[in-house]
């Protein structure tokens, strides 16, 4: 990428900067690298650290959206710099600043200490709490519900949701919208045994209910989830929560228990 090309031009990068065994504040350094069409934000650090100051620390690993490690916050949107072309980024000026993700402490440069971000995913159990009794036959979930839960599973972790909420911001004691995401997933798994526990833990003031409808969430997840539309729902079903355990209860012993052919047929 140093070699340039008829596609190639110069940009400018500001990267936010800071040193915790020198510096007394962060301050941003200006670097400027030669791009093509195809260069990604996470390509451009790179270049830097290769080829200009091995000093500049970022976190990175797959390259390819799966991971969740090189998520940054650039011109003030959180997102993954390994799958975002620096192009898409730039001003007018050819600039973009990129910056460590918001509310998490600083450890150097662009890595966050996110010690706090799994906390409060812990908090939620985010394992399947298995039942003793397992249905002889399938568990019972119908298509809509699987497209739900297939679509929160595709998580990686990443934290820009978690640091795009200002509730996040102001209260270190939120659960967060990446982990009432995935206590929403164990929720609606009919395979998971406790469902009443975890509404009853999700839904304090320092989970569901904290949450106040801001929808940054929405907008900085790079794969397109709803934490907003996880939370609504488990406030609905946290308010009717005996009657959901019941209904599924009830759905799994069916299958077990078939409706009579005559009574199918509504004869
Ligand atoms: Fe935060 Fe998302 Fe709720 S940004 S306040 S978790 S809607
Ligand atoms: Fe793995 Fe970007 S490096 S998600």
């Amino acid at each position: 990428m140093s070699k340039t090309n008829s596609n190639s031009k110069t940009v400018f990068v500001h990267v936010q900067r800071f040193n915790p065994d020198v510096d007394k504040k962060a301050y941003i350094k200006e670097y400027s690298v030669e791009v093509t069409p195809d260069t990604t934000i996470l390509d451009a650090l790179h270049e830097i650290k290769t080829h200009q100051d091995g000093t500049l620390t970022f976190r990175r690993s797959c390259r390819h959206a799966i991971c969740g490690s090189c998520a940054m916050n650039v011109n003030g949107t959180n997102l993954l710099v390994c799958n975002t072309p620096i192009h898409s980024m730039l001003d007018r000026k050819n600039k973009i600043t990129v910056k460590p993700l918001p509310y998490l402490p600083i450890i150097k440069d662009l890595v966050v200490d996110r010690h706090q971000f799994w906390t409060q995913y812990q908090r939620v159990k985010p394992w399947l709490i298995p039942m003793e009794d397992v249905p002889e036959k399938e568990f019972r979930i119908s298509p809509e519900e699987i497209a739900e839960l297939n679509k929160a599973e595709t998580c990686i972790m990443c934290g820009a949701c978690y640091s795009a909420c200002t509730v996040v911001g102001t209260s270190k004691s939120y659960i967060g919208p990446h982990a009432l995401l995935k206590g929403f997933l164990r929720v609606m798994d009919p395979r998971d045994s406790a469902p009443g526990e975890r509404l009853i833990e999700l839904g304090t003031s320092e989970g569901i209910y904290r949450c106040h409808t801001i929808f940054n969430c929405i907008d900085a997840c790079p794969k397109n989830l709803d934490p907003t539309k996880a939370i609504e729902t488990l406030r609905n079903i946290a308010s009717k929560r005996k009657k959901f355990e019941e209904s599924r209860l009830e759905r799994q012993k069916t299958i077990n228990d078939p409706v009579p052919v005559e009574k199918a047929k509504g004869s």
